[in-house]
């Protein structure tokens, strides 16, 4: 088949990106608000930018009727954040803080998600998260404007948490100890269990 992106609806070429571009890693985000409500979400449209300087990225579109997402209302009054990774074991939590909660409803208290404070930055990390970078806001970029219109927020990564159990012996991280889901299509997840290796041509 083929798909005309210039004429599809945007709920459509929505569905069409997040059912193909897969799987894909997810950036739990927590931000606080100015007033120092807290508040957790996940992002699939997630990746690293550059090391240089350390840099990472992910997208935070428009609700439907095109207000903004508390994600980036915080972010814009705070711009500070922190990225935490999430493994199989998370699944469930991470999910539950996806749903819409009313702007400075904390995620962390409805869904039971126990946090500790970050070092460099205001908004706190998941205690549970294998990983955590935290960030400085370095710049937004608004693609579209109105309903599923992106804001991508590029930030620059400060300080990261790393749990040492999830390193190999060379003293990197150990893709199965970190056990960490992807999101595919719809409702389906991806875990990293089958894992091969090929070695970089010279
Ligand atoms: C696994 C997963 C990935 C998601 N990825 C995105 C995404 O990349 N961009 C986006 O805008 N919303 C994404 N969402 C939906 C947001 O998490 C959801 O709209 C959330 O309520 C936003 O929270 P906030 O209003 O506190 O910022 C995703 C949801 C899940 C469960």
């Amino acid at each position: 088949m083929l798909l005309d992106f210039t004429t599809l609806p945007a709920r459509e070429a929505y569905a069409w990106l997040i059912g193909t571009i897969t799987p894909r890693p997810i950036a739990w985000v927590s931000t606080i608000a100015a007033d120092g409500k807290t508040n957790l979400a996940p992002f699939s449209f997630f990746n690293g930018v550059t090391a240089r300087p350390p840099t990472l990225m992910f997208s935070v579109a428009n609700h439907h009727d095109g207000r903004r997402k508390d994600t980036i209302r915080n972010i814009e009054a705070v711009p500070e954040f922190v990225v935490n990774l999430v493994p199989f074991p998370l699944a469930e939590q991470m999910s539950a803080s996806s749903a819409s909660l009313p702007h400075g409803e904390s995620e962390f208290e409805k869904c039971g998600i126990a946090s500790v404070p970050s070092e460099r930055v205001r908004p706190l990390r998941v205690a549970a998260a294998p990983v955590a970078f935290e960030c400085a806001l370095d710049r937004v970029v608004t693609i579209g404007d109105g309903p599923l219109a992106a804001n991508v927020v590029f930030g620059r990564i400060l300080l990261a948490h790393v749990s040492d159990a999830t390193l190999g012996s060379d003293g990197r991280p150990d893709p199965a100890k970190l056990d960490l889901i992807a999101r595919l299509g719809g409702d389906s997840y991806t875990r990293t269990r089958e894992i091969f290796s090929i070695p970089r041509p010279g």
